[in-house]
């Protein structure tokens, strides 16, 4: 028998699924259980959907920002090191642009979304429910799309017509 067909032989024998998992396969990778998915699964879409219930206010996102936001983001969202949050002096289309959640954020439901997923950034995850919906009700207010009574929910957040909604341009709409 010629190298080469030795060769292929030895190949084939090694693409068998019967060898998965032996010394030569390269063992990469764990099946995820069934709650791995679903805590990992957590898109919030721009109509509310995967919001999970509840309910959030101005007061109570104003306590949690101060002691897991302020520090980098700065007293009533600007400021300090991180992105500005709110406080825009000027317009998005001014130059150079003012970009905050006020000026540049189509959707509110993003925000809650954002939060949840990647802030605080020094601790991203560790919020609760509550704390999230209440640190948006905040960043809201701060923008002026809220009022300091008003509170949001897993049904209100979607209803919310954020400022620059209509300020993007959907290029797959547009090229299709
Ligand atoms: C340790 C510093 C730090 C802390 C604490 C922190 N952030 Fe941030 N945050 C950042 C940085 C840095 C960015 C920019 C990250 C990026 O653009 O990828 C950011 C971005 C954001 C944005 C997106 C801004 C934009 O327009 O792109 C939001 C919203 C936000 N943070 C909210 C929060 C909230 C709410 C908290 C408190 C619960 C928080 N952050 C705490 C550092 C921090």
């Amino acid at each position: 028998m010629s190298i080469i067909k030795y060769g292929l032989i030895v190949f084939l024998s090694w693409m068998n699924p019967s060898h998965a998992g032996d010394a030569l396969s390269p063992m990469l990778g764990n099946p995820l259980s069934e709650t791995t998915i679903q805590q990992r699964n957590f898109t919030v879409f721009q109509n509310g959907q995967g919001l999970p219930v509840g309910q959030g206010g101005v007061t109570a996102g104003k306590k949690i920002y101060t002691s897991r936001c302020l520090s980098c983001h700065g007293f009533e969202g600007s400021g300090n090191s991180a992105e500005e949050l709110a406080g825009a002096l000027h317009r998005l289309t001014d130059n150079p642009p003012d970009k905050t959640i006020g000026t540049y954020w189509p959707y509110a439901t993003t925000l809650f979304d954002f939060i949840r997923r990647a802030m605080p950034m020094d601790s991203p995850g560790s919020l609760s429910t509550q704390e999230i919906y209440d640190v948006t009700a905040y960043l809201l207010f701060l923008n002026k799309i809220i009022d300091h009574n008003q509170t949001i929910d897993n049904k209100s957040l979607a209803n919310i017509k954020m400022p620059n909604r209509n300020g993007f341009i959907n290029h797959y709409k547009n090229n299709n």
